[in-house]
């Protein structure tokens, strides 16, 4: 059992130092704000995660994890502290490092004995470095420590199971003996880890986000021009997943990415690029295709909507950027709700958890208990967050409820030729084809036909 405290009690935090308590080590978890932690001494969940709540419940019941807005309380006896807070973008798209500042010099004020300390925050390259010297320099006296960045590689809605489960482990430091010490906290998970210098490592979690947003746009724009040729973008994905050297991950086209990471991290490495004097074009790219696929969406609903979305009532199924989460951080499902309100549209909307922070972003979109009660009486259906219970919706049900028959698949979930032969008139994204002659975009004008 080692001592830990976590700084930060967001996505990050909340998970490390569960799953860490889990693991048998004992974990205070410190954050500044003073509602999130007494949430989490009444046993509530600031946020949600799938299995996160029993989890805490087990390990704050078993004395191995406990919750305070007192640095003290978690940093005088910890081996090692985990940096977790939030990197928001600065004005130009780079990193926001005023919570990495802040919780450095602290750290540097409150320590009493040698300490890791382990960034997992994702920072610009170079702040491992950078965060060595404000802890040195705010020491009101020298006690030994070592700074190893262990970037977090967790997605939101499987964070625990990914927690547990790692490909790997990134462990970059200039001090190679605290590294392999972090090493040993994380041997239980039976992951590959790879130690490398602390630049390297920062890198390699910008790499890694950038690589996947990158492959999204890929078959984002590979499913513009299927439905342009008359192919179907999810059989391409499908032959092309099949190649082991391409493999069958991160290659759903849709919406668009969102959420707290792809897009604030992708910008924040074309603007590391730019400040080093290069010209990110490949990055640059992918933004630029992410923005357009979430346009696109509107685009459709306008046109099958007969040129204007005004007086329209639309229904969107999904607000959260993704499934399994409540978190609507640069959540396409929203970007497309606000540009609907703009037009003139009636919004309605359903989503599982996401409604309540929906509506603390957009104002104006009408909140609904079921999918049933968001496509009644809507002249179209948007469907914008993969989220189990829209796979089997009673089609028939949501199709004589409506105004409209048209379905916009935002995410693919359905079977274009049976909503076709119920009735829809249906358009996915990239579904050129659909076994049956008739292309995507209603009709037979596409140059393959
Ligand atoms: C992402 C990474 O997957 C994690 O490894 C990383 O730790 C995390 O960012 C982070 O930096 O903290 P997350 O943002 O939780 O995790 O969600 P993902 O599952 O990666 O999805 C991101 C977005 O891409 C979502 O909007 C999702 O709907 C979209 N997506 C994903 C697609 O449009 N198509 C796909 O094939 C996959």
């Amino acid at each position: 059992m080692r001592q830990l405290c976590v700084i930060g009690s967001g996505y990050v935090g909340l998970v490390t130092g569960t799953c860490f308590a889990d693991l048998g080590n004992k974990v205070t978890l410190v954050d500044i704000d003073e509602r999130k932690i007494e949430m989490l001494q009444a046993g509530r969940m600031p946020i949600y995660e799938p299995g996160l709540a029993e989890t805490v419940l087990r390990n704050t019941e078993a004395g191995r994890m406990r919750f305070t807005t007192a640095y003290e309380e978690g940093l005088h006896e910890a081996e090692f502290v985990f940096i977790c807070v939030g990197t928001p973008s600065g004005v130009d798209g780079e990193a926001d490092l005023q919570y990495v500042r802040a919780a450095a010099q602290t750290i540097a004020k409150t320590m009493r004995r040698a300490l890791i300390v382990i960034n997992k925050s994702t920072v610009p390259v170079g702040t491992g470095d950078w965060t060595t010297e404000i802890i040195s320099s705010n020491q009101p006296q020298p006690v030994d420590f070592a700074v190893v960045s262990c970037p977090e590689f967790l997605r939101e809605g499987s964070a625990l199971a990914d927690f547990m489960h790692p490909d790997r482990t990134v462990l970059g430091s200039t001090n190679r003996a605290a590294a392999e010490t972090v090493a040993e906290l994380y041997a239980p998970l039976d992951a590959p880890i790879v130690i490398t210098d602390i630049r390297t490592a920062e890198m390699i979690k910008y790499a890694s986000n950038a690589f996947l947003a990158t492959r999204i746009s890929f078959i984002n724009e590979i499913s513009i021009i299927c439905e342009r040729l008359g192919a179907d973008v999810t059989e391409v994905a499908r032959g092309m997943g099949i190649d082991k050297r391409i493999g069958p991950h991160f290659l759903q086209a849709g919406v668009g990415f969102g959420g707290s990471c792809f897009p604030k991290d992708v910008k924040a490495l074309a603007n590391m690029a730019q400040t080093h004097g290069m010209h990110p074009q490949l990055l640059n790219a992918v933004m630029e295709i992410n923005a357009f696929q979430r346009r696109q969406i509107t685009l459709k609903a306008r046109e099958m909507l007969g040129g204007s979305v005004s007086g329209k009532t639309v229904a969107i199924l999904g607000l959260a950027f993704k499934e399994n989460t409540d978190d609507i951080r640069e959540s396409p499902a929203l970007t497309v709700a606000r540009s609907l309100l703009n037009q003139g549209a009636t919004v309605k909307a359903y989503d599982p958890v996401a409604m309540g922070n929906a509506s603390r972003d957009v104002t104006g979109i009408t909140l609904c208990d079921s999918p049933y009660g968001a496509a009644e009486a809507s002249d179209a259906l948007l469907v914008l967050t993969p989220w189990n219970e829209f796979k089997h919706l009673d089609m028939k049900r949501v199709l004589k409820s409506m105004r409209r028959p048209i379905l916009i698949d935002g995410r693919n979930m359905y079977s274009p030729e049976e909503l076709r032969a119920i009735g829809f008139e249906y358009r996915g994204v990239g579904r050129g084809y659909n076994g049956a002659g008739a292309s995507d975009n209603g009709g037979g004008d596409s140059p393959a036909h």
